[in-house]
């Protein structure tokens, strides 16, 4: 819906559906003073593009600047410890500072590194999908969960304790950006943030006096080469769980609310696997569960006809910029074969996140299984998803709900969607668990017209693309196909059947049946065929 005035960001409705505001800012106020945020807001892509990469300009040392927009200045004093350790995050440093503490994190987060986790993070997704009842709510019951396991296992910590970092984490981050909800107050933070760093300088100290393979040992490693204080490496691990958890939990639940409102995005990836890549990066782009980056103005900046002075605070709005019509084609649409990935979903320029690849394996190998083990996964009519309205900054959902069917335990059948099918031949398809199984037959033509005695050639290729559009009723295509059987009345038919066979499935050679069917129905019926696909591995 478009809006015909400025958005109210004090009203939680904006929070919770927020794309409307974003849309008229961008189009009417590019560069939009908010007096709620006490922050300049900037939504078009050029712009934020350019401010993320400026790092001159605008700097990223801004955590005063945000405690302040937040608390009175009666309030301020107390939150000092909180400034002080939030400063030391790499991603609130400029210049040496915030190189050294990349250059510390780097080697946890190469490519290869990263890779190495693929059978680690396959193990605990397969343990949590293997625990969901019927109607799971995948927020609390797989997607917090997996980034949580994933980084205890990193950091070497036992699983119940990643899950607690998680409620610091949210406590901390919530808040830095104008919180509407009590819960996640300034005073709130400010435990989460001791309790967090206390948390964390026990655990420096156990791992210097007997380090492991583990990222913690990692990073003392190579912040002790490099000279840093414990202050600074539990700077750095603390930031890690901050930017890595909520995001990472949110995007999950973001790719997945996609997927569940576009069933013909959800069909084609359960038949082409391959997808799922190329639809997590699109998700990314729609809806980036990190809204907004903050940065300080470090001198007057001109833009679009007014002035942002020395010390103001400036959100880029990436969420707004990655749905830029100046940018991206016709933005608002979900599209899964969408190529243009430059969206800015995890930043730009010197701060673009370290985690990009370690998120990317993660939702790559939490969506493939989820869709392999239920493939059937829906959302429930009477328990819609909803979007949480605390924070502009960290879009997630409060639940979605599904219902969820095991794979071995699915029958189904279903007729292809052919119309000349219904009097002109037929098509079913049964699954059970990961086996399909498709047969049909056809008698006419597109037109309706009876196939001339003989033009076997076109009939098979008929038959072969109705039981294609029943393959994919199931969410399967013909590359899945690992059988095939053939039944026909004549065998001089076989080259044309056998051509038109290997037109369709070359991988996978026929079975030739010879049978009598012309003696039981009509012999216009030429051709029966039976194909078998496996959605296993
Ligand atoms: C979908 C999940 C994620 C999203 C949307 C996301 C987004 C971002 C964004 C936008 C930034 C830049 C902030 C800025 O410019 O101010 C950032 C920085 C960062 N992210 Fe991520 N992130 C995600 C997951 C992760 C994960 C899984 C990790 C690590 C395990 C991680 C580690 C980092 C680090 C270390 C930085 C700071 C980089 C710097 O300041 O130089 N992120 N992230």
């Amino acid at each position: 819906m478009e809006l015909q005035s400025l958005p109210d960001f004090a009203d939680p409705e904006t929070i919770g559906e927020p794309y409307a505001a974003f849309a008229y800012l961008r189009h009417h106020h590019p560069l939009f003073w908010s007096q709620h945020y006490k922050a300049w807001l900037l939504t078009r892509f050029d712009d934020v593009s350019a401010a993320q990469a400026d790092a001159r300009r605008y700097s990223s040392n801004r955590m005063r600047e945000l405690v302040n927009a937040q608390v009175p200045p009666h309030q301020r004093a107390a939150l000092e410890p909180f400034i002080d350790k939030a400063s030391r995050w790499m991603y609130a440093q400029d210049g040496k500072a915030h190189e050294a503490g990349r250059k510390v994190l780097g080697k946890a987060f190469t490519p290869r590194a990263i890779e190495a986790l693929a059978d680690d993070i396959e193990q605990i997704v397969d343990d949590l999908l293997a625990q969901l009842g019927p109607q799971p709510e995948l927020m609390t019951e797989l997607f917090n969960k997996i980034p949580a396991l994933i980084l205890a296992h990193m950091f070497g910590i036992p699983a119940q304790e990643a899950l607690k970092v998680r409620r610091w984490t949210d406590a901390i981050i919530v808040f830095m950006v104008g919180s509407t909800d009590p819960a996640f107050g300034p005073r709130e933070a400010l435990q989460a943030m001791e309790e967090m760093y206390e948390y964390f300088s026990r655990l420096v100290d156990e791992r210097r006096q007997s380090p492991g393979a583990d990222l913690v040992s990692q990073v003392i490693a190579a912040g002790e080469q490099a000279g840093m204080t414990q202050d600074d490496f539990v700077a750095q691990l603390a930031f890690i769980l901050v930017a890595a958890t909520t995001t990472s939990a949110d995007q999950l639940g973001i790719i997945l609310f996609y997927l569940l409102t576009h069933p013909q995005a959800l069909a084609e990836l359960k038949a082409n696997p391959g997808l799922i890549p190329n639809a997590i990066e699109e998700a990314l782009r729609i809806c980036p569960a990190g809204q907004l980056s903050h940065r300080v103005v470090t001198e007057d900046v001109t833009l679009h006809g007014q002035t942002l002075h020395k010390g103001d605070l400036v959100y880029l709005v990436r969420a707004a910029a990655n749905r830029d019509p100046r940018h991206f084609n016709d933005p608002d649409r979900f599209d899964i074969h969408r190529q243009q990935h430059d969206h800015l979903a995890f930043g730009r320029g010197p701060h673009f996140c370290m985690g990009t690849l370690l998120f990317k394996l993660e939702a790559r190998i939490a969506f493939t299984r989820l869709l392999q083990r239920f493939p059937d996964v829906r959302l429930i009519d009477e328990q819609q998803p909803a979007w949480r309205t605390n924070s502009l900054q960290f879009r997630g959902l409060s639940h979605i709900h599904v219902a969820l069917q095991p794979a071995g335990a699915t029958i189904t059948r279903c007729f292809s969607a052919a119309p000349w099918e219904k009097n002109g031949g037929y098509c079913r398809a049964l699954r059970a668990g990961n086996l399909i199984v498709t047969s049909g037959t056809v008698a006419f033509d597109e037109q309706g017209n009876p196939y001339a005695p003989g033009d076997v050639y076109r009939q098979t290729r008929r038959c072969l693309e109705i039981i294609e559009t029943a393959l994919k009723q199931l969410g399967v295509d013909r590359t899945l196909v690992v059988a095939t059987r053939m039944y026909t009345t004549d065998v001089a038919w076989w080259p044309q059947i056998a051509k038109a066979h290997q037109e369709f499935f070359s991988h996978c050679p026929p079975t030739t049946m010879l049978l009598g069917v012309n003696q039981l129905i009509a012999p216009a019926y030429l051709i029966e065929i039976e194909a078998q696909a496996w959605t296993g591995q």
